[in-house]
Parts: structure tokens; sequence; C-alpha cells
């Protein structure tokens, strides 16, 4: 009797268990995951729950969604770990982002895990979170708790990145373009949009999703053909192959490595689709055939 007794409760216990899992978008094992498939040193719980209350407080219903914010911020914070945009720690960049509005002191460079800049988007921010001006005042307030750490991020999110159709649809690059577009969609720094999106793939792995699949659309330009020229890149994603797959840190290596301008991408070690070894092969006839017209030039 006590045996079918602690039995049921035993039973119990295991479905409200499962139930409160299924519950969260995320568990804390994916959370935790995320940052360490990515190199990235492993989180606090906090950060978890802080994660998943905004999430749910800004409308984030869908954990591909999710996936797409996370990899974004992940790549502005260097896995969480900056909150304070680097090159201003010391300084306080005192002559950036002036409008001359600014109290004496107060300074509005990159706080928060999305870089929130300016002091018209601080205020904003702060009367859209709290209906005060507080990280106008105490602009510290974004990068030296989670709650605003986390909230800065999350509000940037919801105004300039959570209504664009196309993320339903999996297109990364339109997330990357609403929060960097100009510096990396266009130019020179192309590679680094694409690190955002090897980022996404990763999470997507991790938070076991299957549709629709990751695609960069959306930023930089995505086919090459005859015309394509070195300000035309072409990226794929790449897998590290057999023993190498188990090796922590190969995933980046890959990525890095078989896109760059001149590859090191060793066929034992990773696989990458076709298309980028044409792409590069390509790229490799242009510019020997360039080189050989500009040498025999008299
Ligand atoms: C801040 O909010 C005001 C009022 O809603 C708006 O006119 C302005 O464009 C916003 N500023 C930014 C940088 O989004």
């Amino acid at each position: 009797m006590l045996l079918k007794f602690l039995h049921s409760i035993f039973i119990i216990i295991f479905l409200c268990n499962n139930y409160i899992e299924a519950k969260e978008l995320i568990t804390w094992k994916e959370f935790k995951d995320s940052l360490t498939a990515n190199q990235y040193p492993e989180p606090t719980v906090e950060k978890y729950e802080t994660v998943l209350r905004l999430a749910k407080d800004f409308d984030i219903t869908s954990k591909l969604e999710l996936a797409m914010f996370l990899a974004q911020v992940y790549w502005e914070s260097v896995g969480l770990q900056h909150t304070k945009e680097i090159a201003c720690v010391k300084t306080q960049c005192p002559n950036n982002y002036r409008t001359g509005r600014e109290k004496d002191g107060l300074y509005y460079y990159g706080r928060g895990y999305i870089q929130l800049t300016w002091l018209e988007n601080y205020a904003n921010c702060s009367s859209d979170l709290y209906g005060d001006m507080r990280l106008v005042d105490n602009p510290n307030l974004v990068s030296d708790t989670e709650e605003g750490a986390w909230g800065s991020a999350f509000w940037y999110w919801d105004k300039y990145v959570h209504d664009i159709p196309e993320i339903k649809d999996g297109q990364f690059g339109h997330t990357t373009m609403a929060i960097n577009g100009p510096l990396e969609c266009k130019g020179p720094y192309k590679m680094k949009a694409f690190k955002r999106f090897v980022i996404y793939s990763k999470i997507y792995e991790i938070f076991k999703l299957s549709k629709p699949l990751p695609k960069q659309n959306g930023c930089y330009p995505m086919n090459y053909n005859e015309n394509v020229d070195e300000d035309t890149p072409f990226f794929a994603i790449c897998k590290p192959t057999g023993f190498y797959q188990r090796q922590a840190g190969m995933y980046h290596w890959c990525n890095d490595n078989c896109n760059a301008e001149d590859p090191n991408c060793p066929n034992d070690m990773c696989k990458c689709p076709n298309d980028l070894h044409l792409y590069h092969m390509m790229m490799k006839e242009k510019k020997s055939a360039k080189t050989s017209t500009t040498t025999m030039k008299p």
C-alpha cells in the first residue's frame, strides 16, 4: 500500500517536472550550452532567469526568435562578458556620442548586452522600461545590473528587430542589418556579420530547432556569380569532421579558416558546402588572371 502510494507520488512529481520544463521557452541546459558551445564561459542562473522573465515580458514566444536574439547579444557582449563598450571603459569616451545636451560627467557610450548608445536612446529606453529617466541620470544601471543589461537589449530588440517579418522564415541577416547593418552588411566588415550567423547556427543546433533552416539573407548579398569581386564575399557554415567533431573550438576554427579570404580548410578536419569550395576556386582564378595580366604589361 505504502509502496503504491509512493509510486503515485513519484509519478506526479515526474509529470510536474516535465510540465515545468516544457513550459519554459528554453531549459537551463540549453541556455548554458548555447554559450559554452560558442566558446564562452558558463553563465549564472540569474542570467538564465532574467532571460526567461524578460522574454515573456517582451512577447518572445518562439525559440527561433530567442536563438536569434541570443546570438546577437553574445556577439555584442562577447558571450555576456562585457556590458561596457571596451574602448570606453577607461576613458568614458568623452568626445564620442555627444550631442551637447548631456549633463556634465554623464556619458552615453555602449552599455548593456546590445550596447545601448546615445543620450536619446538611453532616454527612450528608460521611459519605455520604467516610465522615468533613471537610465539617463544613472547610465551605469545599464551596465552594472543584469536587469539593465538585459532590459536594454530586449528593449532594443523589441523596438527595432522583433517585428521584422523575415525572422519567422529564419532569415537571420535581417537582424544583423537592424543592429549593425551600416557597418557590417556593406563595406569590408562582412566577415563580422557572418560570425554572428555562425553563432546563431550553433545555438539553432543546441536548441534542437529544425525549421526554418538558418539563412544568412538580409545583410550582405548572398549569391555569387561570374561578376563577383572581393567586395562580394560568399560564406557558408562548415562543420568539423570525424575526430575533430568532439574537439572544443573546432566549429569556430572551421568557420573562421574555411571562410577566410585565403582559406585554410583541410578536408579531413572541416566539411563545407561545395559552393564554398567552388567560390574560392573561382576567386583564386580571378586573382591569378589579374596578376598575370598585370605582369604581362610592358
Ligand atoms: C525617441 O522617442 C521619440 C518620441 O517617441 C522619437 O521621436 C525619437 O525618434 C526616438 N529616438 C530614437 C533614437 O529612436
